[in-house]
């Protein structure tokens, strides 16, 4: 029987966070891990991290008990994109993400593949985000591409999409996740990066909010890396935002 992953629930501050582990060895993500658990127990693996270690790395955060983000944003052709949602459906990640500028036919793919082989294996079902624009990407960017609407409406079209392909939700910035409440409706997961504890440097992000803004802000779910694993104590800072987000 296809299940779908728990989602945090109101209250459960420590489960809306999810760590980006920006390093690049599997020694490193796992003593951050060991530090930050509980209370936390969501992680997030990139690019970088992921190319260092392949799937174990994966595999090593399972033998760990935490939850799973895996964030290779695919775009591809179609088929190529259904088959890497399989891959890592059967690697029991609990979210992975695909871009939304790959289009339908694309979203929908990966998003039939990941049900279809979550029901043939009897494996919970990954919630399936949508990349929206990169935050790196300004209104210029996106219109020396050949996109000629605005870039919130662009935010908007690409979302309510990947939303009637199935999508659980999408990665958004913390301002975007107010347009999309008020567009969108409710009942998606939005998940941001760009949060800033009032006491963490703001690095290389540059439309902050902290982490209670952003979800009073509309975010199911934050996205927090440097402010954490670069803290000179990592569990403190983490304790820090918990204790933040706990008064919503
Ligand atoms: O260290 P920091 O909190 O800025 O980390 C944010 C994480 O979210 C990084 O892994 C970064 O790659 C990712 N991210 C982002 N902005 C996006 C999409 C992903 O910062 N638009």
């Amino acid at each position: 029987m296809e299940e779908k992953r728990p989602v945090a629930s109101a209250g459960d501050a420590a489960g809306k966070i999810i760590v980006a582990l920006d390093v690049d060895s599997a020694e490193e993500a796992c003593e951050l891990v060991r530090k930050l658990t509980p209370p936390l127990n969501y992680f997030k693996v990139g690019s970088r991290l992921f190319v260092a270690c392949g799937p174990s790395i994966i595999e090593a955060l399972k033998e760990l008990s935490v939850r799973v983000f895996l964030d290779l944003k695919f775009h591809d052709i179609p088929n190529t994109v259904a088959e890497a949602a399989e891959v890592a459906t059967r690697y029991s990640v609990d979210m992975f993400n695909v871009h939304l500028s790959g289009g339908r036919e694309m979203v929908k793919a990966a998003v039939d593949r990941v049900t279809d082989t979550a029901k043939k294996l009897n494996l919970p079902r990954p919630i399936v985000l949508g990349v929206t624009v990169l935050s790196s990407m300004s209104e210029e960017m996106l219109q020396g591409g050949g996109v000629s609407r605005p870039l919130d409406e662009h935010v908007v079209e690409l979302t309510r999409m990947g939303l009637s392909c199935g999508l659980d939700g999408v990665i958004a910035s913390p301002r975007e996740a107010v347009l999309l409440r008020e567009r969108c409706g409710g009942d998606f997961l939005i998940v941001t990066p760009g949060v800033r504890p009032a006491w963490a440097a703001r690095d290389d992000q540059q439309r902050i909010l902290t982490p209670k803004q952003a979800l009073l802000a509309g975010a199911s779910y934050l996205v927090i890396g440097r402010p954490i694993i670069k803290h000179p104590s990592p569990r403190q800072a983490a304790d820090l935002i918990v204790s933040e987000i706990d008064t919503i």
